[in-house]
């Protein structure tokens, strides 16, 4: 049976050879601890970790393990990630070392239902071939009610937005209860329909305890919900793959992956995103943030955001596809940095870039669409913004910036 391989990038502490350590790694996360034990059988050490290659990169080594495929029980990504993920990050022969990837083999990534949609499933429910779906963040994320959230949502869908979403730290506050949020947004919805004849979809938030999420997600489709949206890392893996396995769960699940910079943002510590991309993807989410190339959150080198929505579009274990996000930090002006850097398919979200256009909230919602418009015809915003009068508007606001390298 094929096995797992994980890669990690690290820096031996001072005392410690890169091998010795990389073999500390391997036997702390199988079969070994600090000091021999009679225990470690022959037998036992079939499971054991085994260092494949070693190479020295940039100030630090690059590593990458083989951990046999009988040491996870398949179908448990909290006990796959406390292999390949677990106590090596607190080992004292290592200074520091990151979870650059994992390569899942057929039989651990088979129990798993993947996405309901995919990429390709959420484009059919709004029509889309090829073109960038444009979603915005309600904003103030949290203040509104649910009259006032409606609104709002209401002049997104009349401006153009394909997607509308809660922020991640919206769920279920007296402020706002999120069945009456849900009602008064859809209804909204409808009649933007009816204006419109353009169907667009509402991530709900509803991130919360465990044995909680199924029937918060049926409250929210009681209410009309088309898009149930969880925070990944916050409320756990487990809360995808609770609603991808439930038959009567049939709209697509959005992923925020609020709190991933503490895993994702030292280039020498932690967890990259891929493979915690490539968890989302076997969970179920049909679509996940995975960064800009030139909004707030600046600290990924977009080459690695590349790769991270290759392995949520590519082919993989014959799952359906992921759909990459960018949001944060986006306007108008930075459109076309963004599909040229990460390719146009993609959902590009603007929360401030939408709500913050000097003409409001259907204003900034037309000129997020006018500068994909403009990207797809092969014309600069600037010059697109000639006889586009809200696009004029944005750029004149926020300028026009280009994608990070
Ligand atoms: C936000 O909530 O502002 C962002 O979309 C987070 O962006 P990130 O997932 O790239 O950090
Ligand atoms: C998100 O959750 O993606 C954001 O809150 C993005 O908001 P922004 O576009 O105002 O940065
Ligand atoms: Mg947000």
């Amino acid at each position: 049976m094929p096995d797992l391989f994980a890669t990690y990038y690290f820096h031996p502490r001072a005392d410690t050879t890169p091998r010795e350590a990389a073999e500390a790694l391997a036997e702390e996360q199988t079969t070994g601890t600090w000091t021999d034990i009679t225990t470690r059988t022959e037998s036992v050490r079939r499971l054991d970790g085994v260092v494949e290659s070693l190479e020295p990169l940039g100030t630090g080594h690059l590593a990458r393990f083989r951990f046999p495929a009988e040491l996870f029980e398949p179908g448990n990504i909290a006990q796959y990630l406390s292999v390949v993920a677990g106590n090596l990050f607190g080992l004292g022969r290592l200074d520091s070392v990151r979870l650059v990837d994992i390569e899942v083999p057929p039989a651990l990534a088979e129990p798993f239902y993947g996405p309901k949609f995919g990429m390709e499933g959420v484009r059919r429910l709004l029509g889309t071939t090829d073109r960038p779906h444009i979603g915005t963040i309600i904003k103030p994320k949290v203040g509104l009610s649910p009259s006032e959230t409606a609104k709002v949502a209401y002049e997104a869908a009349i401006g153009g937005v394909d997607l509308i979403k809660d922020d991640e730290t919206l769920t279920d506050q007296a402020f706002c209860p999120l069945a009456e949020r849900v009602a008064a947004v859809m209804s909204r919805l409808d009649e933007a329909r009816s204006d419109t004849g353009r169907t667009v979809l509402f991530a709900v938030n509803i991130s919360t305890r465990a044995d909680r999420i199924l029937d918060r997600a049926e409250v929210a489709l009681e209410n009309g919900a088309n898009m149930l949206m969880i925070d990944v890392l916050t409320s756990g893996f487990a809360a995808i793959e609770v609603l991808a396995g439930d038959p009567s769960i049939n709209v697509p699940l959005h992923i925020h992956r609020t709190m991933h910079g503490a895993l994702t943002r030292n280039p020498d510590h932690g967890i990259a995103m891929r493979p915690i991309a490539r968890l989302v993807r076997l969970a179920g989410g049909d679509q996940l943030h995975t960064g800009t190339a030139s909004g707030k959150m600046g600290h990924v080198p977009v080459d690695e955001i590349r790769g991270d929505n290759e392995a949520l579009r590519g082919p993989w274990h014959g799952i359906r596809t992921v759909f990459p996000v960018s949001s944060g930090g986006l306007h108008p002006g930075k459109v076309a940095a963004e599909l040229g850097a990460l390719g146009t398919d993609m959902v590009l979200q603007a929360g401030g870039g939408i709500h913050g256009h000097p003409g409001g909230t259907a204003a900034g919602a037309r000129a997020m669409r006018q500068a994909a418009d403009a990207f797809i015809e092969g014309v600069s915003a600037e010059e697109y913004a000639r006889d586009h009068p809200e696009l004029a508007q944005a750029l004149l606001k926020w300028g026009s910036s280009p994608a990070r390298s």
